[in-house]
C-alpha cells in the first residue's frame, strides 16, 4: 500500500504547525461550550466535517509539541514512519497478547528490543517488553524485584513479608515511583530518598549509610534506582558505582533512563551511561529520544525466570502456547491486550538505519550546546550539569512564572518551570525536536533575553 497521500498529509501538517503559534490561550469553559454546541451525538456527522473540526481544535487548543521552538517536557517532533506505523496499526489492529494471534507483530517487537538489548549490553537472554510508557516499565521494574526479593510476595503479598521492603532514589528520580509504591502495597513512606551531590547526582556514600541503617532498624532494601537523565535537569547517575553497590549488597538495580537511554546509541553520548550493562532492569521509552509518537516505553531485565514468575497467568480462554521458544506477552508484562507498540520503532529503526538514528540523536545533543553557550553568552546563567540537551538556566531578579507567561503570550517559545533542589524556580528548556535548528535557537534567545530585560525594566 502506498503512503503518498498521508505523507502529503504529514509534510503539510508540520509545515502549518511550524509557522503556527505554539501555546493556546483558552479556557476549559470556552472548549466545553463548543463542544456542547456542536456534540450532542444526536444525530450523525459527516466524518470529513468532524475531523476537519478535530483538526482545528487541536491546532487551535494545544501546546504545539512537535513545534521546532518546543522545549519541552520530552515530548518528540515525530517522522512520517511513525506515523506510518501508527495508522497500519489501527488498521490492521493485531492483538498482540498472545504469541498464536499475532506472530508477526510479536516477532518484530521481539526482534526491535533484541537490537537495542545488545545496544545496552545485557544478556541475549533478557526479557523486554514494550510498555506504554516509562512510568508502566518503572512498575514493571519494582514488581519482578519484589518478586526476586521475597519469594512469598506472590502468593501471600506483603503481609507474608518478614520485613518491609525498602527503595533508593534521589528526589530527582521521576516521581512515578511515589505512584509505584502506592500501587504495589509497599507504600510511598517505603522510598528512602538519598542526597545528591552539586551535579544533583545521587550520593553513595549516603545510599551506604542509609542502606546499612535501615537493615539495622529491620528493613529490607530491595531495590536501587539509578536514573539515566533526570526528568528536571538530565543529571546522570553514577551508575557504575551503583552497580558494583548492588552487586555487593544484592540488591536489585534498576536504570530508569526514560529520556537518556537513547544516548546509548551515540558515539559521543554513550559513554556518559557507562554501567547500564550491569542493571538487573533498564527503562527507555521509545516516545522521547527516539522519536515517536505516544505510548511507546520499554522494558529490559535480565531475569527472565523471574519476569515470567512475576507476571504469570494462564487461562482456557486464551491460545495455547506454541511449543518452542515463542513468548505469549500477557504472561510476561503487565498489559493483557496490547497494542502493537513496537511498529513505529521498528519502521524507524529500518528506514533511518542505526546510523540515521545517531544522526537524530546527535543533532538534537549538539542543539543542546548550542542553547547551552547562546544562554550563557547573553547573561543568563546556566544551573545544571548535564551532556544531555537539557538546559536550566536564569538570571538575577527573574520571576520565572511571569516570564514564562510572557514568553507564551509572544509565542516565542514553550519552556518550562522547574525548582532544582528546592532553590528558587529557574527555566527548563529541552530539545525534544529533530528539527530544532541553531537559527531557531538563536532567535529564541535574543527574544526572550530582550523580553526578560524588558521585564526588568518595568520591575526596576
Ligand atoms: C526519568 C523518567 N522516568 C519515567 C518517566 C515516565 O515516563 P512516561 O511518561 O512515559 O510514563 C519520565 C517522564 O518524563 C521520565 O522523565
Amino acid at each position: 500500500m502506498a503512503f503518498d497521500q498521508l505523507r502529503h498529509v504529514v509534510a503539510t501538517l508540520e509545515s502549518e504547525i511550524a509557522n503556527g503559534p505554539i501555546v493556546p490561550t483558552v479556557a476549559p469553559q470556552e472548549i466545553r461550550d463548543y463542544l456542547g454546541s456542536r456534540y450532542d451525538f444526536t444525530k450523525p456527522m459527516a466524518l470529513d466535517e468532524v475531523t476537519a473540526d478535530v483538526e482545528q481544535m487541536m491546532r487551535r487548543w494545544q501546546v504545539q509539541v512537535t513545534h521546532p521552538r518546543y522545549f519541552g517536557l520530552f515530548n518528540p517532533s515525530v517522522a512520517l514512519a511513525s506515523v506510518i506505523a501508527d495508522t497500519l496499526v489501527a488498521m490492521y489492529n493485531p492483538q498482540l497478547a498472545a504469541w498464536r494471534t499475532s506472530p508477526a507483530a510479536n516477532e518484530i517487537e521481539r526482534h526491535t528490543l533484541a537490537w537495542l538489548t545488545g545496544k545496552f549490553g545485557l544478556p541475549a537472554t533478557t526479557m523486554a517488553s514494550f510498555t506504554t510508557g516509562g512510568a508502566e516499565a518503572n512498575l514493571s521494574a519494582v514488581t519482578v524485584a519484589l518478586t526476586r526479593a521475597f519469594p512469598e510476595y506472590g502468593e501471600g503479598g506483603l503481609r507474608s513479608l518478614s520485613a518491609s521492603p525498602a527503595i533508593y532514589l534521589t528526589r530527582e528520580a521521576h516521581d512515578s515511583f511515589h505512584k509505584i509504591a502506592h500501587m504495589t502495597g509497599i507504600g510511598r513512606r517505603a522510598l528512602r530518598t538519598v542526597a545528591t551531590d552539586r551535579d544533583l547526582k545521587m550520593d553513595l556514600g549516603d545510599l551506604a549509610r542509609r542502606v546499612y541503617e535501615d537493615r539495622r532498624n529491620g528493613l529490607a532494601p530491595v531495590m536501587v534506582v539509578g536514573t539515566a537523565g533526570t526528568t528536571a535537569a538530565g543529571a546522570i547517575d553514577p551508575l557504575p558505582a551503583l552497580a558494583r553497590f548492588c552487586w555487593f549488597e544484592k540488591m536489585w538495580f534498576h536504570v530508569d533512563a526514560a529520556w537518556g537511554g537513547a544516548a546509548i546509541l551515540s558515539p559521543r553520548l554513550r559513554g556518559h551511561l557507562a554501567g547500564i550493562d550491569d542493571a538487573d532492569s533498564i527503562t527507555c521509552d521509545a516516545h522521547k529520544w527516539f522519536s515517536v509518537p505516544m505510548g511507546a516505553g520499554m522494558f529490559f531485565c535480565r531475569h527472565p525466570d523471574v519476569v515470567g514468575e512475576a507476571f504469570r497467568a494462564q487461562t482456557s480462554y486464551m491460545p495455547e502456547k506454541m511449543a518452542g521458544p515463542t513468548v505469549d506477552p500477557y504472561t510476561t508484562s503487565v498489559q493483557w491486550s496490547r497494542r502493537f507498540i513496537g511498529l513505529k520503532l521498528f519502521l524507524m529503526l529500518a528506514q533511518y538505519g542505526e546510523s540515521g538514528y545517531v544522526d537524530l540523536i546527535e543533532h538534537q545533543a549538539r542543539m543542546g550546546d548550542v542553547l547551552r553557550e547562546s544562554v550563557e553568552r547573553a547573561g543568563w546563567r546556566v544551573v545544571n550539569n548535564t551532556p544531555l540537551p537539557l538546559v536550566c538556566f536564569t538570571r538575577d531578579g527573574l520571576a520565572a512564572g511571569k516570564f514564562l507567561a510572557d514568553l507564551y503570550e509572544r509565542q516565542i517559545a514553550w519552556m518550562s518551570e522547574v525548582r532544582l533542589d528546592d532553590g528558587a524556580p529557574v527555566v527548563r528548556a529541552c530539545i525534544t525536536s529533530f528539527r530544532t535548528s541553531q537559527s531557531d535557537i538563536e532567535w529564541v534567545v535574543r527574544e526572550m533575553t530582550g523580553l526578560a530585560s524588558s521585564n526588568a525594566e518595568v520591575t526596576t
